[in-house]
Formats: structure tokens, sequence, C-alpha cells
């Protein structure tokens, strides 16, 4: 245990603190019994994360990103040492080399989510959002087309919406609902019941939240398909902790980034398409690799078939084999054990951030989302009240968390939806704000005009997590026990 401060003041005394997380690793233990079938990552946690406790660090952003373990650099710098790697448009031997490593990725990416090669294919793209932006500005959107997405997705599903406006679609929200930040069943089976049945339809909806942790029925992708919806069930936050088996569903498109959930390479992810549904998209541009042949004269282009068709330019050849080797390692570990790990280590931590309450019996979390773990994942967002009330800023918090070796997030976490719900915050707080002459950011504008927090504070954990990290948060938790937040936070707001 480290020498813990805020504010230059001890958190803790490092001579009982230790004895004290002993203790309540022993409850901890009794209490989730499962927990001890994920020893192996304590291992881990020392053979391959041993930078973390090195460090004292208390890594609390897997969903901002994962973290790689040691295995994996050692593989993909051995296998750069090996070889020799050119660029893959070619038949040269360097060429065919990196070609066999990144078809080698391809496939097993499909393996890994249990996908069948008949009907799936993978595209690889930058990170999340490119695979999210090949089915934007690809998909047939026309008149009369509806694309249909729920309150709580990230920007980069918000940001289809602009593809779908501008070829005349209809654009419908479907909202969640404070406090658990739910989406109402009801209303998203209704929405489904109603699609154009002269165009095609978009859905697209998030497997967890990025901002609540809240995890959406996969049994929606049915039911859409059943009334002739084309989904895309974005998995960028729900695959890095949870099993995604596409041979029990079947998603026309599922977007994702890699070092989400392997933490190495970044710069790399994938839209992993249903083949049926992929001759619907029309990128609408060319570029190298992206084509069979075109013609400057002839004023014409033949589009490569599959995948090849929206990889534009050249694929992050050597990065590909990176992914393979991540995977490779996850799936040795057991996703599954990943998942029970972070899934006790998530309810004993929701737990005793609602228990802490200051001397006059108020709340000191203010939890946005689930207080359980029945259909959540390891992602809380929450804010820190005083005995008033008052909402910590979390830019203060932010920086007390980092003066303790502590990395959380802290924002909307470009999930603007899922916020606005979760702050109470109107169509006609928003429309206001953007209507202003100076262009003020979302957070300065929210709380100047309308006295409204605009921001929250995320933790989430990961693969390498342990009950020292959440240990050490709660502690730093406590710190705001029956302190104001007039005097340390700088600015303050009602929320
Ligand atoms: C649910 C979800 N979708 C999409 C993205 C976008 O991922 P990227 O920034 O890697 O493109 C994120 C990133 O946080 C996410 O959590």
């Amino acid at each position: 245990m480290s020498t813990d401060k805020v504010d230059g003041k001890r958190i803790n005394n490092p001579e009982t603190s230790f004895a004290k997380m002993e203790q309540e690793f022993g409850l901890f233990r009794q209490r989730f019994p499962a927990y001890e079938r994920t020893s192996r990552i304590d291992e881990l946690r020392a053979s391959e994360y041993g930078r973390l406790d090195r460090a004292e660090h208390v890594y609390l952003d897997y969903t901002g990103g994962g973290l790689y373990s040691d295995h994996q650099i050692r593989e993909h710098s051995a296998f750069l040492k090996a070889g020799i790697f050119g660029n893959p448009h070619s038949s040269n031997p360097s060429s065919l080399a990196s070609t066999e490593a990144d078809e080698s990725a391809r496939k097993y990416v499909l393996e890994y989510f249990n996908a069948s090669p008949e009907e799936y294919t993978v595209i690889f793209t930058l990170n999340a959002s490119g695979a999210l932006k090949i089915v934007g500005e690809s998909y047939p959107f026309g008149p009369g087309s509806r694309y249909l997405l729920t309150f709580d997705n990230h920007n980069a599903v918000n940001g289809i919406r602009e593809f779908a406006r501008a070829k005349c679609a209809n654009i419908t929200y479907v909202p969640n609902a404070a406090p658990e930040l739910r989406i109402d069943e009801t209303r998203i089976e209704a929405e489904l019941a109603k699609p154009n049945p002269h165009a095609r339809n978009l859905f697209v909806f998030p497997a967890q939240s990025n901002f609540s942790g809240v995890q959406h029925s996969l049994e929606w992708i049915s039911k859409a398909h059943a009334f002739g919806w084309d989904v895309v069930l974005d998995a960028a936050a729900f695959v890095p902790t949870n099993t995604l088996d596409l041979s029990t569903y079947h998603p026309d498109f599922v977007p994702l980034s890699f070092y989400k959930m392997i933490g190495y390479p970044t710069g790399v992810g994938c839209l992993i398409a249903r083949k049926g549904a992929l001759k619907f998209l029309r990128p609408p541009w060319f570029a190298g690799g992206t084509i069979e042949m075109a013609s400057v004269q002839g004023d014409r282009y033949l589009l490569s078939e599959g995948a090849k068709a929206f990889e534009e330019g050249t694929i992050d050849y050597l990065n590909l084999p990176a992914v393979e080797i991540g995977l490779r390692y996850i799936r040795q570990i057991g996703i599954q054990t990943i998942h029970e790990r972070v899934m006790s280590l998530t309810a004993w931590l929701l737990d005793r951030l609602a228990a802490l309450h200051h001397k006059n019996g108020a709340p000191v979390m203010e939890i946005y989302g689930p207080k359980d773990t029945l259909s959540r994942g390891g992602t809380i967002a929450f804010n820190l009240l005083d005995p008033n009330g008052l909402v910590f800023n979390f830019h203060y918090v932010e920086e007390t968390a980092a003066a303790n070796n502590i990395s959380l997030r802290t924002g909307c976490f470009c999930n603007p939806g899922a916020g606005e719900i979760a702050f109470g915050l109107t169509k006609a707080d928003m429309v206001t704000c953007f209507d202003e002459e100076e262009r003020a950011s979302f957070e300065r504008c929210i709380i100047a005009a309308k006295g409204k927090t605009a921001g929250a504070i995320r933790i989430s954990l990961g693969i390498a997590s342990n009950f020292s990290d959440v240990h050490r948060f709660e502690l730093f938790a406590e710190t705001f026990l029956d302190k104001s937040a007039k005097n340390d936070s700088g600015t303050t707001f009602h929320d």
C-alpha cells in the first residue's frame, strides 16, 4: 500500500492500511467466492502488469483504454524481429509475408467472436469510430428511411445521423430513463414495429453503455430483424469484459476498437460485417486498396468485393499481428474469468460507494445507473456530493485523484444523450446553449446558464483490476466525507 495522499494529506496510514485491506479482502472473498476462480489474474497482475504496482498506480479507466500485458509486447517484438514485412498490396515475398499475417489476424478475429466465415467478414479500421463511419457514409439511407438509435450512444453513432439527414432519412431517438438509465423496452419495440417498408431502416445501440455501464438487451437484434431492420451493435465498451458470441446473436454490423480489449496496439479497430448486409453498403468514394481497377480517362472504377472495398489505403499491416497475439492471450485467460473478476469487484464497489454517507446522513455519491450488477458491466459513473448536496467540480476530483496516482475519467465520455438524461438536462437547456453567439463549451454553457452539472466521474474495471484497486478507490472517496464543496472544489454548482 502506498503513502496515499489527498491535497498533501495522507488518506490513510500506510502501516495500518495494509492490515485493513487484508481484513477487507478476507470479507470480500467470503462474499464473492467466485473471485477465487480468477486467481490466475493475480499471477498475471504480478508477471504481466507489474508496472502498475511498481508505480503504485490505481488504473480505473479501462473503458477509456485497456492495458496490455508484457507478454503481448514480447511476442509482437519477437514477431517483428523475425520477419521481413513489406506493404501487402503486392506479391513479392515481404508483401506476401504481411498478407499472410494479416489474413491470419482477420481469421482469428472471426474465430474469437465465434462468427462463421460464411456469414461474417472483418473490415480493419482505425478504431470503432472509423468502423461506424463506414456504415454511416455507405448505408443506403433515402427519403423515408428510418435511422433509429438510443439516447445512450457514443458520439460516433450520433454522428451517423448527419449522413442520414443528408439523405432525407427520418431520425428517431429512444430515451433512457433516470435513475437506472435503462431504455424502456416497450418504446424500443414500438419503434421497431414501424420500419418504412419501402426503404432500408437502420437501428443502432450499444451492447454496453460507455457512460453508465448499462447492458442493453441483445434480444433486440432478432426483434429488429424480424421487422426488417438492419442492426449495428456497438460492442466497443462491451467486449473487453464480456463474451460476444456471433453464432448466438447475428447483428449486421459490429464496430469495436482493439485497444479497449487488449491495450495494444492502438490505431486498429474493425467492423465485423454480415456478408449479406455488406452488399447493401455503397462506399461514397474509392481509394488505393478498395478497387479492382480505376481509370482516369475512362472515368470509371470497379470496386473490390467484400471487406476490401472498405479498407482504404494501406492497412496497419505491422500491428494486425499484435491484434491476434492479444486476442489469443485473452482467450487463454478466458473472457469469462475476466468477467467474473470485474463483476465481483464492481458489486463490492457499488455497495461500498452507495453506503458512504456524511455525518448529517446525506449521501457522498450520486451514482448514475444501476446500483447492482444486474445487466450492467464494470463501468460506474457518478458525482461526489458534499453534506449540503453540492456537487464537487469533477475537474477538482480528477486532480485530487491524480495526486493519489489514480487514473479515472471525467466529463460526459462522448455520450451526451446518457449525460443529458442523467443530469436532468432538457431539450430547452440544450437548444439555448447552441443558440448562444459565443462558442461555449458544453460544460461552460450548462454550468453558467443552467446551473446544472455538466459532467460526471467515471471509473471502470478491466483485465488487470484487483481488490487493492477498488479498496484504494474507496479510501479516496472517503476523503470527501463531511467535506464542503465550497472550500475545495473551486467551482460549485447545484445538481
Ligand atoms: C461504446 C463506444 N462506442 C464507440 C467508441 C469509439 O471508440 P474509438 O474512440 O476507439 O473510435 C467508444 C469509445 O469510448 C465507446 O465506448
